[in-house]
This record gives C-alpha cells, sequence and structure tokens, in this order.
C-alpha cells in the first residue's frame, strides 16, 4: 500500500497577517503569501496550515469568528483565497486551514440572536445557565486571565458557558442544529479547494457534570461523524488534531482510523526542551514508550514551537518549574501554564542547539510541523501582550519593514522586530538563502534528505541503549542511525557493527567510534544496505 502523503509531510504553519503584506495596509494577506509561494517550495514544504482567516473582531487573533463563510477584510477576497489555494496546488503543495468548532465570538451573529432573549430561536445554540456553579470540574485554560468558565449576559440574565476567553462563548454541541451548522462549513472550505483542517480546541465540545468535560465519549462519536461525512465527500481531505492531552488520551482522537488522519503530539514537545536542558535523553526514552503507535494511515504531528505559548500542561509540577526556571527565568516571559517564546532565543540563540532540535524533529517519529520565522531563528517581542509577542511580521530581508510590507512603518498591524540580535537586519531570508551555511539553509538540506528516506515515515524507532546519556541515537527502520548530542561536552558513541556513511552526504564514512562535538548531530546510514 502507498504511504498517504501526510504520514511524511513537511508542514508549515503560518500565521497570514504576519507573512507578507501584498496591498501595502501593514497587514499580511493572500496576494502576499502568493509572492512567498516560490520561498515554501524552495524549502520543501508539503502542506501550509494557515491560523484563522475568518472575519473576526480579532480579540484571539482570528480564533474568535464572527462568521464561518468568509474571508476577514485585511486579507483581501475569497476571490483571492481561491487563488491561493490554486496557486499552492500548482506548486505541488496542500493547504490546510484552521477550524475553530468548539466556539465563536461573541459578535457571532448566531450568538447575537441567541443573547437577545431567553426566548431566541437560536438560544439553545450555546450553552446556558442560572448558576455558575454547574460543571466545576473542567479546568480554566487561559489561567491569567478568565476566573471562571462562566460569563454572565447581563442582558439575558443568564451565564454562558466559555472554555477560552469569555469573548467566545461556547456552542452547544447537543444540539443537532448546531452539529449540521458546522458540517456545512467545513463544506464551504472544502468546496474552496482545501485539503483539509487543523481543528483547533477538540477536546471540549460536549459538557458532562461530574467530568472534567474533555474527551467526552460524544465529542468522539460527533467527531466521527466529521470524518464520515468527510469520507463519502471530500475523501482526500484531512483532519489534524489539536488535543492537547495525554498520549492514551490523544490516541483516541485517531478512532480506528476514522476520526483524525493527524494529531498533535503535545506531551512530546516540552520533553524536547527537557531532555536538552538536562543533557540527558531519558524524557524521550519514557514518552516514546508511552506512545501507541498511530492506527493505519494516521500520523503523530510533531512540533517544536506554534503560534501560542510552548504549553507545559503535559509534565509534572517539578518538571514545569524546571522548564520555566531554565528556559523562562523572566516573569513576562511565562504565560498561563507555558513560556511565549520563540525557539532561538529559548536556545540562547545558539546555532548548534537550534539545529539539533531541528534534526530530532525531523528524525523522531511524526510528521514534522514547522513555525514560520524559527527557520530563520528569529526573536520574541515580549512587549506585546498574550502570545503577541510570537506574532510579529517575517522577516524577510535587511530593508525597510523587513521586506514584509510597504506601508510606513506606524500602519504595521505590529512592528518588525528590529533589536541587535534578533533585528530584521541581521536575522532575514534574503541574507540566509545567499549564506551556504545558514540556519535555513542547513535546515533545508535535512528537510530534503529526509524526503528520501522511507523509514522516517514509519512508526519504529529502536534506541541505541549502549550511547551514553546525553545522546539521543536511534535506528529508524534497518538503516537509519540519527544521533544527537543534547549536552555541551563531546560524547562518544561506540557504533553498532557495520560501515556506515553520512546520510546527509556530507561524504564522511565511520566504523567503531564515533566523535560528536557538543550539541552534534549526525545521521548515519549502513553502507551496506541497500
Ligand atoms: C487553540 C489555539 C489558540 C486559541 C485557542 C482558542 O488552543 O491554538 O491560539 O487561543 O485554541 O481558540
Amino acid at each position: 500500500m502507498r504511504e498517504p502523503w501526510y504520514r511524511n509531510a513537511v508542514f508549515y504553519e503560518l500565521y497570514l497577517r504576519a507573512f507578507q503584506d501584498g496591498d501595502g495596509n501593514g497587514h499580511g494577506d493572500f496576494r502576499g503569501l502568493r509572492l512567498r509561494l516560490d520561498y515554501l517550495q524552495w524549502l520543501g514544504v508539503d502542506c501550509v496550515w494557515l491560523l484563522p482567516i475568518n472575519p473576526s473582531p480579532l480579540r484571539d487573533d482570528g480564533y474568535d469568528i464572527a462568521s464561518f463563510y468568509g474571508i476577514h477584510p485585511d486579507y483581501g477576497l475569497l476571490e483571492d483565497f481561491q487563488l491561493t489555494v490554486e496557486e499552492i496546488h500548482r506548486r505541488g503543495m496542500r493547504i490546510i486551514v484552521d477550524l475553530v468548532l468548539n466556539h465563536t465570538s461573541d459578535e457571532h451573529p448566531w450568538f447575537q440572536e441567541a443573547r437577545r432573549s431567553r426566548n431566541s430561536p437560536l438560544r439553545d445554540w450555546y450553552v446556558w445557565s442560572d448558576t455558575d456553579q454547574r460543571y466545576a470540574d473542567a479546568r480554566i485554560i487561559f489561567l491569567d486571565t478568565e476566573r471562571s468558565n462562566w460569563a454572565w449576559d447581563e442582558a439575558s440574565g443568564q451565564f454562558y458557558w466559555h472554555r477560552f476567553y469569555s469573548s467566545q462563548p461556547d456552542l452547544n454541541y447537543e444540539n443537532p442544529a448546531v452539529r449540521a451548522a458546522m458540517k456545512d462549513a467545513l463544506r464551504f472550505w472544502l468546496r474552496l479547494g482545501v485539503d483539509g483542517f487543523r481543528a483547533d480546541a477538540v477536546p471540549y465540545l460536549f459538557e458532562e457534570e461530574g467530568t472534567n468535560c474533555e474527551n467526552l465519549p460524544r465529542t468522539h462519536d460527533y467527531l466521527r461523524e466529521l470524518r464520515t461525512m468527510l469520507a463519502q465527500e471530500y475523501p482526500d481531505a484531512i483532519l489534524l488534531a489539536e488535543a492537547n492531552q495525554w498520549p492514551n488520551e490523544v490516541r483516541e482522537y485517531f478512532g480506528e482510523s476514522d476520526e483524525f488522519h493527524l494529531c498533535f503530539h503535545f506531551p512530546l514537545m516540552p520533553r524536547i526542551f527537557l531532555a536538552l536542558a538536562r543533557a540527558d535523553r531519558q524524557p524521550l526514552v519514557e514518552i516514546l514508550a508511552q506512545t501507541p503507535p498511530p492506527p493505519p494511515a494516521c500520523q503523530w504531528a510533531t512540533f517544536l514551537r506554534n503560534h501560542d505559548e510552548l504549553t507545559l500542561e503535559m509534565v509534572s509540577e517539578e518538571e514545569r518549574q524546571y522548564l520555566w526556571s531554565h528556559y523562562a527565568p523572566r516573569p513576562e516571559q511565562r504565560l498561563n501554564l507555558g513560556i511565549r517564546r520563540r525557539l532561538a532565543p529559548l536556545l540562547g540563540n545558539d546555532r548548534r542547539r537550534i539545529a539539533l532540535l531541528y534534526s530530532l524533529l525531523l528524525t523522531l517519529p511524526g510528521a514534522p510541523v514547522l513555525y514560520y520565522g524559527d527557520e530563520i531563528g528569529m526573536g520574541e517581542d515580549l512587549r506585546q501582550p498574550d502570545r503577541n509577542g510570537v506574532r510579529t511580521p517575517m522577516q524577510w530581508e535587511a530593508g525597510a519593514n523587513a521586506g514584509f510590507s510597504s506601508a510606513p512603518a506606524a500602519q504595521l498591524y505590529v512592528p518588525p522586530i528590529a533589536d541587535a540580535e534578533y533585528g530584521y537586519a541581521r536575522v532575514n531570508v534574503a541574507d540566509q538563502r545567499a549564506e551556504s551555511g545558514s540556519l535555513l539553509r542547513e535546515l533545508r538540506s535535512l528537510i530534503a534528505a529526509r524526503k528520501g528516506m522511507a523509514a522516517l515515515a514509519t512508526d519504529e524507532l529502536r534506541w541505541l541503549t549502549d550511547a551514553p546519556p546525553p545522546v539521543a541515537a536511534y535506528w529508524r527502520g534497518d538503516d537509519l542511525l540519527a544521533l544527537h548530542n543534547l549536552s555541551g561536552d563531546t560524547c562518544e558513541v561506540m557504533l553498532p557493527a557495520g560501515e556506515f556513511a553520512d546520510a546527509l552526504e556530507q561524504g564522511a564514512s565511520v566504523t567503531g567510534a564515533l566523535v560528536l562535538p557538543p550539541y552534534g548531530y549526525c545521521w548515519l546510514r549502513l553502507s551496506n544496505s541497500a
């Protein structure tokens, strides 16, 4: 059987507003994105994932949707979107868009109508209550801003339920009309040619007294219904789940290959940072041992960073404190249960450690998801509120506005990063494309090498248990051996019997002992294999 494309794809997450302004109003848009598709293709991206593009009052950067049927006016017209989809496909790439099922904006006409009165025909599209004591076992996710999952609606004299900001009322999935309406929203985007969806916050669709209101069986039932609809109407479309849960719980979102095609591996991500901080592979060994293989035609989606804070929900309290003190010593670097920083600054802008983590990402099981800007080592702007500090304009070149926009600087949605270390004069795509030893070029070579390696699409991984503890070395398939030195000291590894050749085609050939420099990595191939 042929591997489904997404099992071994490289995904690229991008915030459209931040990527490229094509009409000079200071906000990224579809016209701008089209100008940069050559870049994504050059990098080796297989599938682009766009953060929400719908009309929205932007109180959660678009995750507060005011209409499922349209494009935010800053981004262009629906025709612009369609043209972009066509251009992406013409280049042999694919596109998935964010699908926010759990909630809408409080400015969505459904909610406006629902809150009009208790007798509104749409009242039951949201979750209302006379008391704020129901579902008391559900945790609060946006801990730094929200005190309750209930908000008081003055006009109609009841509380409404919201798992995220109070400006994001949860839809009521008990209501068949809601379930049908959301299916129609999917169909709308599928008709426009999208290749699938990154489904936001899926564990929270249903509520049930006496539970934590996460991962409920009825939530899975509905998600399976969505998949069935896709299978019948758009069989090539994919669903990628954002379920920030433990591996055995996330496993349920694959179903019997009848729910999600891909699920983010949230518990793996912080353990990559933990392993590095402790110079010890053990956190990786343990989490992968607890990770069930995905069922047929499914895959984990792995990542180092994304548009949110680096969440530390899937680690112990002790590990969280350790990671906070190591990676976010300053209070303004922390947010909720996480760290609002980008990859390069998290790693002290140490080129060796950035490349090391990319090598782990590209050789561990799963389909890697890159976050825009991290491929060149962009920094964060902590003066921006919430998670916006990691959503600053893409740094294309050293010229005005980082090449992001031709608008006067004061019109940009936020200024590009301009400090001495991470500013666009120093960190930008143009320079790194031109310089053969740059991070960008190194990552691009890793991606290119990965594409030829069928073993990386499999779920199989065997640790080289003889390696010293700071070395994460593992076999993928029978002939690819990836080695990573998580420590700042030189490490020597005794290789298994056989003759190894450098799989990144840098020429070297080794037998016996291999010396890994501090934070060095290496991909080896048994040369006597086919
Ligand atoms: C997801 C998104 C996050 C958003 C939240 C509410 O976690 O990744 O950015 O704020 O859902 O939609």
